[in-house]
């Protein structure tokens, strides 16, 4: 367990609309810029995309209507996130977007639910490897290389370090809070996560600089 948690809807972020249906400030800052990076490891894509991670909903919702060939298979570990995903996902009544599930990446052995033995096109996480223990990083991987289909993505989007530097005074001080509320999370060094990705037969196939000092990182199973 972690001795915190994120949870939108706390902390001074919106409150949540009377249905759950979360709002999520960063959201309309930066589901544009995602998108255009992720796309093109989807456009020639079919079958299922898990989202690891969801939060609101607000992502995977926007993603599943501007892709009606792939079917979006959103998740989280927090109730009022799933309420929230549920919630968005009934208003906007996408065939192609599925019940959340709840998926900790705390556990080892994590399964996606969706698709018996089927193996996933990708996997979407977006800003939940720094606000958690190296360990989520680890099982996201593991689980990653057990259930993504050959040629299939993980898609990673958040802030890095490189070579143990931070690219920004502002990803310094994001990271010194994050440490400061919960010693165990942290901003990760891009070399450790892509070292990892190599222990998992996984190799980066593409770093896209976003705004804010974000990276989209592209990873591809072998
Ligand atoms: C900062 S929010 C990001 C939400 C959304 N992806 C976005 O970009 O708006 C971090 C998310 O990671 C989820 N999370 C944290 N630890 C997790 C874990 N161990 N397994 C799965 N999800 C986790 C939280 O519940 C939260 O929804």
């Amino acid at each position: 367990m972690t001795k915190s948690v994120f949870e939108f809807g706390t902390n001074g972020l919106p409150p949540p609309h009377s249905d759950g249906r979360l709002d999520a400030p960063a959201f309309h800052r930066n589901h544009d810029a995602i998108w255009q990076a992720i796309e093109p490891f989807l456009h020639e894509k079919s079958g299922a995309v898990l989202e690891i991670g969801s939060g609101t909903g607000q992502h995977v919702m926007t993603y599943a209507g501007r892709s009606p060939r792939l079917t979006w298979w959103p998740s989280d570990m927090t109730a009022s996130h799933l309420a929230s995903i549920a919630a968005w996902r009934a208003a906007s009544g996408l065939a192609n977007l599925r019940a959340p599930q709840h998926i900790d990446l705390m556990e080892a052995d994590w399964r996606w639910t969706g698709g018996a033995d089927a193996k996933l096109a990708a996997i979407l996480c977006c800003n939940v490897i720094h606000i958690s223990p190296w360990r989520v990083t680890e099982n996201l991987f593991s689980g990653a290389s057990r259930q993504l289909g050959d040629g299939g993505h993980l898609l990673l989007y958040g802030p890095y370090k490189r070579d143990g530097v931070h690219t920004a005074p502002s990803n310094a001080a994001f990271d010194a809070s994050l440490r400061a509320r919960n010693p165990d999370w942290g901003v990760r060094d891009l070399a450790d996560v892509t070292a990892l990705a190599q222990r998992h037969g996984m190799t980066l196939a593409k770093i896209v600089e976003m705004p804010a000092n974000n990276l989209v990182l592209a990873f591809e199973q072998h």
